[in-house]
């Protein structure tokens, strides 16, 4: 209903003018959707901050609105009369053959209302970023499936997005690495797949453990660092095939999670790197510090009270993880050809970083690097823990892999569903209960993860996601297949009449819910949090199932049948593509 609300908006601010002419200021009617449905649509609370000034009672303030805008004819086509409520609340209920004739526009456009956005800009979304010869654990599982879903959105509403894999391809890692490797497998470094990538985080741990255990080997690894940092073909060649490994590993799981990204590691952004420092210089923010080569942060003190630094040069020489994203922002920012021309920059990492992002966020505004009306954005997530509450874990207590957790959810999702299938006396060939356990399987772990508040920490329960109750990937899939189910009784869901009647108040109460979502996906492209979308879906899932439940739809009279299949219709359409937005594709059986 985002159009309905701009109009009544406009209708609202031009009522408070006239109620009151004196006021020079521009007046905002602060309207918002109905906080209960018994209050109508939306409410406007703008008659609340004008008592003061106006030295009025608001609901008397209120009045005088009401009364304008019930002068106003297009207001009356539009609404039924205001109500006062509370201290001065104006509560708006749209009439509804108004409802009526917005949910037929919504049928048979594929958009299901939802605009475009006018200026698109690039957005960068930066997420997943793993470590290459270093384990992909559950959080970079989280920054995938959030960063994917936000992509989607913002791709839906017409940005074009880059979505960028900002891969760990550039550190003190490949030093140890290549330094053990030449010892214990030599081969890897020049030979393409001669090993595993399985051995390589082992030979990464062992490498790890030499690194912190043996000085010498300290020192070989760091010289290692500088040879491959200044472009040593030798170290190259290892280094590249060791990040192929990776890759090839982690693309797999992209594939199976159905995720596009574009890999743009550090190491793209190397030869940015002393411009970053030089730009500081210039500015006047440049500090040495012992050696090494800072800037120190405004409004952020150490434990000493002393303002903390970022480090951009360490005093070996070397740069670091902040100088890498300063040196990204830039790029990001900077117009074609020199760069992406961003006006969005949106990273999606674990809460733990946010003081990095805070950081380098800070040195990049003062340095005056982030353009006029250009944001950058963290997106903290919370840990993922275990039904215990404490860090995710295998019996065993390894850290989970992945593909083992991805596994998982399938095989259960399987079993579950034979079960099901036993219980209803269904027979299905092996293929349909593959692919319905690996759909929900892999929805349900992601919608699990999208479902929640991301800046709590979440626990991950393979039982509460798989459920067939509750705010579950299974509760929405379902909803989406009892409707297919419909058409497969004969009920004609290609309905295009633009006559909707409607009586029942369940089916009053789905047109509102349907007509929200444009409003939704709005409100999730400005404030990045999926899990409003997934409230909204699981919302509007039981409003259809208390309809579909109590009122007639294929045993309808013929007058009222077509307007109950439109409902159904949007109802399986709306989650389609809400769902699709989340990354997770739907079934018409299960
Ligand atoms: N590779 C990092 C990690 O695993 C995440 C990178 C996030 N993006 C960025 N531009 N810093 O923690």
């Amino acid at each position: 209903m985002l159009s309905l609300s701009h109009i009544l908006d406009e209708q609202l601010q031009a009522a408070m003018q006239r109620a009151f002419p004196e006021v020079e200021a521009v007046l905002d009617p602060q309207l918002a959707p109905a906080s209960k449905p018994e209050f109508g649509d939306f409410q406007a609370n703008g008659a609340l901050p004008l008592a003061k000034p106006l030295r009025q009672a608001p609901r008397q303030i209120a009045a005088a609105v009401v009364e304008q805008l019930q002068a106003d004819v297009v207001f009356k086509e539009l609404c039924l009369k205001p109500q006062i409520a509370g201290p001065g609340f104006i509560n708006l209920t749209i009439r509804p053959e108004r409802l009526a004739v917005e949910l037929a526009s919504r049928l048979g456009d594929s958009r299901l209302g939802v605009p475009e956005v006018e200026n698109a800009a690039p957005v960068v979304v930066d997420f997943s970023s793993p470590n290459i010869a270093k384990e992909m654990h559950v959080g970079h599982l989280r920054s995938t499936i959030i960063g994917d879903s936000l992509a989607r959105v913002l791709e839906f509403r017409g940005h074009p997005v880059l979505r960028l894999n900002h891969v760990g391809d550039w550190g003190t890692q490949f030093g140890m690495l290549i330094t053990h490797l030449k010892q214990v497998a030599p081969d890897a470094l020049e030979t393409a797949d001669a090993v595993d990538l399985g051995d390589l985080v082992a030979f990464y741990r062992e490498a790890k453990k030499r690194f912190d255990d043996d000085e010498a080997f300290q020192t070989t690894s760091r010289e290692e660092v500088v040879k491959l940092q200044g472009g040593d073909p030798v170290s190259l060649k290892a280094w590249g095939l060791l990040c192929d490994q990776s890759r090839r590993e982690f693309q797999k799981l992209y594939d199976r999670l159905d995720i596009r990204l574009d890999e743009r590691g550090e190491s793209f952004y190397n030869s940015f790197l002393p411009a970053v420092l030089e730009g500081l210089d210039q500015v006047g923010l440049l500090v040495s510090d012992d050696g090494a080569q800072c800037v120190f942060l405004e409004g952020v003190s150490g434990k000493d009270g002393k303002p903390l630094p970022v480090i951009v040069r360490k005093s070996d020489g070397g740069f670091n993880y902040a100088t890498t994203d300063l040196a990204a922002i830039r790029y990001r920012f900077a117009v074609d050809p020199d760069g992406d021309g961003a006006r969005r920059v949106i990273y999606v990492t674990d809460a733990g970083q946010a003081n990095h992002f805070a950081g380098v966020f800070q040195v990049a505004g003062r340095a005056g690097w982030i353009p006029e009306g250009g944001r950058l954005e963290h997106v903290p997530f919370g840990l993922v823990q275990g039904e215990d509450g404490k860090k995710l874990k295998t019996r065993a207590g390894d850290t989970v892999r992945l593909r083992d957790l991805l596994d998982e959810a399938v095989e259960r999702a399987e079993a579950d569903l034979r079960t099901r299938l036993e219980a209803e006396e269904r027979s299905e060939p092996e293929e349909f209960i593959s692919h319905v356990a690996g759909t929900v399987g892999l929805a349900a772990v992601k919608y699990a993860d999208l479902s929640q508040n991301r800046i709590t920490n979440y626990q991950f329960s393979f039982d509460r996601m798989l459920a067939l109750q509750g705010n579950t990937a299974p509760y929405l899939l379902y909803a989406v297949v009892r409707i297919a189910g419909i058409a497969r009784k004969g009920g004609d869901l290609d309905v295009s009449t633009a006559q909707l009647q409607f009586s029942e108040p369940q089916e009053w109460a789905l047109v509102r819910e349907l007509l929200k979502f444009d409003a939704v996906i709005v409100e999730v492209e400005e404030e990045l949090l999926p899990n409003r979308l997934c409230s909204y879906l699981f919302e509007l899932s039981q409003v259809f199932n208390r309809f579909y439940d109590q009122v007639p739809v294929l045993k309808a009279d013929s007058e009222v049948l077509p307007s109950r299949l439109a409902l159904c219709r949007l109802t399986a359409d709306t989650l389609r593509l809400g769902l699709g937005l989340l990354g997770i594709p739907t079934l018409e059986r299960m």
